[in-house]
């Protein structure tokens, strides 16, 4: 089923997220959601609170890339309260977007390398390093769990120049190709 992705300006984006038990209700089906949710609009990652539900539960699946990056055929994984227990590397920017701010894209820098804990579907626990683009969306996705969202990380002109778009947003009048859940929709 395709959920509706809530966008900027709805309170759960804003939420520390909490963690699940094994026994969290609807698990799998939740998961197939999020997939399906995250197919749809073309998304590489998807965390839960974009769906309005404050817990740590993210997907990503970059299947997509796998023309120009073979190693992620068939890629689509869920983390269950997932963990950046280091990160390393250089701090490489590169432009981000957020399917909960259609629209807005903009150079963030992150660490090329983290070292992550996390459980999978299975309630499995797997601690892996991880570097390059996965490393990056992992880092965006896993921020959503703490409240955070990428034009936090943003300066403040850079912040200035995409004000007029968040305040579409905040008004409810965004645009996307995808079912929104806006603020004042
Ligand atoms: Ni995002």
């Amino acid at each position: 089923m395709i959920l509706p992705i809530y966008t900027y300006g709805q309170a759960v984006l804003r939420k520390e997220a909490e963690d699940i038990t094994p026994d969290y209700p609807g698990l799998k089906e939740l998961l197939e959601n999020m997939f399906d949710t995250m197919e749809r609009a073309d998304g590489v990652g998807l965390a839960a609170p974009q769906i309005g539900l404050p817990i740590r539960v993210v997907t990503i699946g970059l299947d997509a890339l796998s023309e120009d990056f073979p190693e992620f055929k068939d890629f689509n994984k869920a983390y269950i309260n997932p963990v950046i227990l280091e990160t390393s590397g250089e701090e490489v920017s590169m432009d981000e977007g957020c399917l909960s701010l259609p629209g807005v894209h903009e150079a963030v820098k992150r660490c090329s390398v983290i070292k992550v804990k996390y459980l999978d579907e299975n309630f499995v626990e797997h601690e892996e390093v991880v570097e390059g683009f996965l490393a990056r969306v992992m880092q965006h996705e896993f921020d959503h769990l703490d409240g955070k969202l990428f034009i936090d990380h943003l300066s403040t002109m850079r912040k200035q120049m995409i004000k007029g778009k968040l305040n579409t947003m905040l008004k409810g009048k965004a645009r996307s190709s995808y079912k929104m859940k806006q603020v004042k929709s």
